[in-house]
């Protein structure tokens, strides 16, 4: 088992890619997002990279909830920002019609993947475990910001490699995930190391606050949602 990082969206290459497994992470939020809304129990999230193949997608479906955000903010039209705060019980059954800046970008790009999950530290240790009982090659993408390196998702991907490495000694690991394991060395909390980055301080300066504590929690949920045909699903582990 080999593990890679790619850092943003922009930086998937179809050869980097190609028959590995996948884990695509956008701490702040959009995956943070998908856990929190498998856990309320919708049905399905169907992402798209642009606005109007939301409106599209949604249109005439009773149940559709059309979500996601444009500079961190809810897309006039939508039902729900991007704020995982804000995903209740109501949404239960329910399907999201979803499109984020970055992350909904980064899922739709690492499509050729053999199978492709969705991570965060919410459910980051259940990540772990499922690409370990996978026991397969495995890129990491990071959403990113704009193209731009981000340091939550980076740091992230590096607590997910750190956490193969110790249950799995003969994982080998690219220079990149070995330089991630290094700055997650140690981490426990998180938002001890995230402030200052750029997306942590943007969000904290449209008063985000509550939602930068909950997605950078560590192992709220046992899910791991999976993406497939432009649809992400929910994906429990089973003891
Ligand atoms: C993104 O996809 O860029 C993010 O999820 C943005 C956000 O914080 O809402």
């Amino acid at each position: 088992m080999k593990v890679d990082i790619i850092f943003t969206a922009d930086d998937i290459k179809r050869e980097k890619i190609e028959g590995r497994n996948i884990v695509v992470i956008d701490v702040l939020r959009a995956t943070s997002v998908m856990v929190t809304a498998m856990a309320r129990g919708v049905e399905e999230i169907h992402v798209f990279k642009d606005v109007e193949e939301v409106f599209e997608a949604g249109r005439g479906r009773v149940d559709a909830i059309l979500c996601g955000e444009r500079r961190g903010l809810k897309v006039e039209g939508f039902h729900y920002g991007n704020s995982p705060l804000e995903y209740g019980e109501e949404i239960e059954g329910k399907r999201m019609y979803m499109t984020t800046s970055n992350g909904t970008k980064a899922l739709v790009g690492s499509n050729s993947g053999r199978r492709v999950f969705t991570g965060s530290f919410l459910n980051l240790d259940a990540v772990v475990k499922r690409v370990l009982e996978e026991d397969e090659d495995l890129v990491v993408v990071c959403a990113g910001t704009d193209g731009e390196f981000s340091l939550d998702d980076a740091l992230c991907a590096g607590m997910i490699a750190e956490g193969i490495a110790q249950k799995k000694r003969e994982a080998e690991f690219t220079d990149s995930a070995l330089a991630m394991r290094d700055i997650a060395l140690g981490c426990r909390e998180p938002k001890d190391r995230l402030a200052g980055s750029r997306h942590y301080s943007y969000l904290e300066s449209i008063d985000f606050h509550e939602d930068l504590d909950y997605c950078l929690s560590l192992n709220l949920y046992d899910i791991v949602p999976e993406y497939r045909e432009g649809v992400v699903r929910a994906g429990r582990l089973q003891d």
